[in-house]
């Protein structure tokens, strides 16, 4: 984090070890804002529909279950599929390998605070090491309350029973629509 420096609009960059990678940041700034914006949206529309299929063929509970078993497979295929590396993290996880580092636990916190002014959230690039980090919001909808919301108000008791068997250190609960439940965190590897 102390290596952090913010440098153009929109950008954070850090760890700049190389030449190189210091006489292409207009390139990275629209080529990886366009290509992190078009995987965050891919992989968002596929997990949601997947989690619609769910829930119409068995409720909730089915849905639960399959976020469960397919949400990282989901994401390690889109990552294989894209060549980058797609990850959903938070500071209040459901399932804590999606737990935000210290970086985007401090973008996390960003967004909420753009959000909370009513300012458009715009997507932030870093350059760590050999990478460029793409992080973007991903905002509570209506469909989320349903796992993500309030225990007996939009939560029903038997979906939180299956949520404390499936997740016994579950925090991702409480939300309301349009807080930040999390980043979208996409890695691309810089070519040598
Ligand atoms: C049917 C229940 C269900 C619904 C509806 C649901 N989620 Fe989740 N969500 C889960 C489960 C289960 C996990 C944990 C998946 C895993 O094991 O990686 C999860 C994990 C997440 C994560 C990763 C961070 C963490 O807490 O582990 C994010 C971000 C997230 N959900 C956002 C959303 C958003 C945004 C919506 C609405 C568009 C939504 N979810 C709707 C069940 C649900």
């Amino acid at each position: 984090m102390k290596k952090l420096l913010f440098l153009a609009a929109g950008i954070l960059l850090g760890a700049c070890h190389s030449k190189k990678t210091f006489q292409s940041y207009s390139h990275l700034d629209t080529t990886y804002i366009t290509r992190g914006n078009a995987i965050a949206k891919i992989s968002f529309e596929t997990l949601s529909s997947e989690l619609q299929k769910a829930m119409q063929r068995g409720g909730i509970d089915s849905a639960l279950r399959y976020c469960n078993l397919h949400a990282h497979p989901l994401t390690d295929s889109l990552s294989r599929a894209y060549q980058a590396s797609v990850k959903r993290v938070s500071t209040k996880t459901r399932n804590p390998n999606n737990q935000a580092d210290e970086l985007a636990t401090f973008l996390m916190k960003g967004f909420g605070i753009e959000i909370s002014e009513g300012k458009p959230t715009t997507p932030k690039l870093v350059l760590k090491e050999d990478s460029v980090l793409f992080f973007k919001p991903i905002l509570l909808q209506p469909l989320c309350l349903a796992c993500h919301g309030t225990p007996g108000k939009e939560i029903a008791f038997s979906t939180d029973s299956t949520i404390q068997k499936l997740y016994p250190r579950d925090k991702a609960v409480g939300y309301k629509t349009n807080e930040v439940r999390g980043v979208w965190r996409i890695g691309f590897k810089l070519k040598n």
